[in-house]
């Protein structure tokens, strides 16, 4: 499509070409984009229709956050009725009822020792505040050595500079320089060898937990703040964590007094069905990171859900007034709050975490179905997320599996690609048949990309 055959009333940009020019647009390949630009135009359910008025069925839940669906009426409401009742409250020294009832209505659904909320705006903000959580925490029981941040190859805890430091993505940190100092990594879960076609947890990888008491050995506990993960790493390709290995992070931890931090950013709100991964897998985190299905993605939310023992810890230690040097301008706004409390009443009155745990089984074997599709040299499952790894093109890595993404939405379906990995994460509401098309899709396509 060219750029002048999307100026019309739905988007409103005028017919020339540089109309798309001044917006630099973020992980995406600019030049590409502009050339032959994809516009969403409209949502609603399942499904996205495009500047052309395509429908096009969503895959992803947008970006893993649209877990009830596209523009639900209850949500939009609430949304509408906040905006004209209160449109802002400031949050530092001042509050509105809204952020109290959400923070209790989070800490009803976590596990009882996960408590207090703290709110940010994004799943990068939060996971930077978690982060920082942390070192506060350690310094208020005057262990301030505790400084070492241990992060994951292949994790993704968004782009602010303390995610970005502990994540494992290295595309995303090359041009940035070595970033904060204080961070190690632990290795990734995933190995072809040992767990291509797994369903579900992977039998094999419990053993690369055991790589933590190596980086306490050569760090000493008494210099590490807290561990990061992902449960399931979502942005690196889907990546289940095998049996045990989160118990055993779990159980380092707790012996060497590390906090441990489980960025639930995609995992929370259904995905795995179940509220949060923690439940699912039943280990307890002393910190959860949120976002996206948060407020199903209506308004931008992040959230940290840490243990009373670490919010009591820094309040009752806490030298000054105020106990802790941080917040935002928009933390716990008041328009994300009753988003976010309609989306989780959604969520609740149509059962939709139940739903993704009984749509498993059909899924699972759904996106099994695809094994002997060319180039398909791993699929991974779990919950409503999957993963097919394709064999990198040679020379060109990541080109298969884009190719792949650009065929099947002009086929009709939203897919997303992590390197040479296409995941899919669709909305929770969607339906056996749109599952059948979302596969036969993807199967038809396979067959023409080289
Ligand atoms: C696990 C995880 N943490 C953090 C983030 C960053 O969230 P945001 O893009 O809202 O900053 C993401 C985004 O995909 C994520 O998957």
């Amino acid at each position: 499509m060219s750029p002048s055959a999307i100026s019309s009333a739905d988007v409103q940009l005028g017919t020339n070409p540089n109309d798309l020019e001044p917006h630099w647009m973020p992980f995406t390949g600019n030049r590409q984009f502009k050339a032959a630009p994809r516009l969403l135009v409209k949502a609603k359910d399942m499904h996205y229709t495009n500047a052309d008025g395509k429908q096009i069925l969503d895959g992803t839940a947008g970006l893993w956050c649209v877990n009830a669906g596209h523009s639900r009426q209850p949500i939009i409401e609430a949304v509408q009725k906040q905006v004209a009742t209160l449109d802002y409250a400031p949050g530092f020294q001042m509050g509105h009822p809204l952020s109290f009832a959400l923070a209790a209505r989070l800490a009803s659904m976590l596990p009882e020792t996960l408590d207090h909320v703290f709110f940010t705006n994004s799943g990068s903000e939060a996971a930077d505040t978690a982060l920082k959580i942390a070192l506060a925490y350690h310094h208020s029981t005057g262990q301030s050595s505790k400084k070492i941040l241990i992060g994951r190859s292949r994790g993704y805890h968004g782009v602010g500079f303390g995610g970005l430091s502990v994540g494992g993505m290295a595309p995303n940190k090359k041009q940035f320089g070595n970033l904060l100092g204080n961070v190690d990594h632990l290795p990734h879960t995933h190995s072809l060898e040992h767990n291509a076609f797994s369903r579900g947890q992977p039998e094999w990888g419990a053993v690369r937990a055991a790589e933590l008491e190596e980086l306490v050995a050569l760090h000493g506990a008494d210099n590490i703040a807290a561990v990061i993960v992902e449960p399931m790493a979502g942005s690196t390709g889907v990546l289940i964590p095998p049996v045990g290995y989160l118990e055993r992070l779990r159980d380092i931890c707790h012996k060497n007094n590390i906090l441990l931090i489980f960025d639930e950013v995609i995992t929370g709100f259904g995905r795995l069905g179940a509220s949060f991964a923690c439940e699912r897998f039943g280990v307890t985190p002393d910190i959860v990171t949120l976002a996206k299905g948060l407020t199903n993605a209506t308004i931008p939310m992040g959230a940290v859900v840490t243990s009373h023992e670490i919010y009591d810890t820094v309040i009752q230690n806490a030298a000054q007034e105020i106990e802790l040097f941080h917040g935002y301008t928009y933390s716990g706004h008041p328009v994300a709050c009753a988003a976010a409390l309609a989306t989780l009443d959604l969520y609740k009155e149509e059962e939709l975490f139940q739903r993704a745990a009984d749509l498993e089984g059909y899924w699972e074997e759904g996106v099994h179905s695809l094994k002997d599709c060319r180039n398909v040299i791993d699929i991974r499952n779990m919950g409503l997320v999957a993963g097919i790894e394709l064999e990198p093109r040679e020379g060109s890595p990541t080109a298969r599996a884009f190719e792949t993404f650009l065929k099947c939405y002009e086929d009709g379906v939203l897919l997303r690609t992590t390197g040479d990995t296409i995941a899919l994460s669709p909305p929770l509401i969607i339906e056996q048949h749109q599952i059948d098309q979302l596969i036969s899709t993807i199967n038809k396509q396979l067959e023409t990309v080289e």
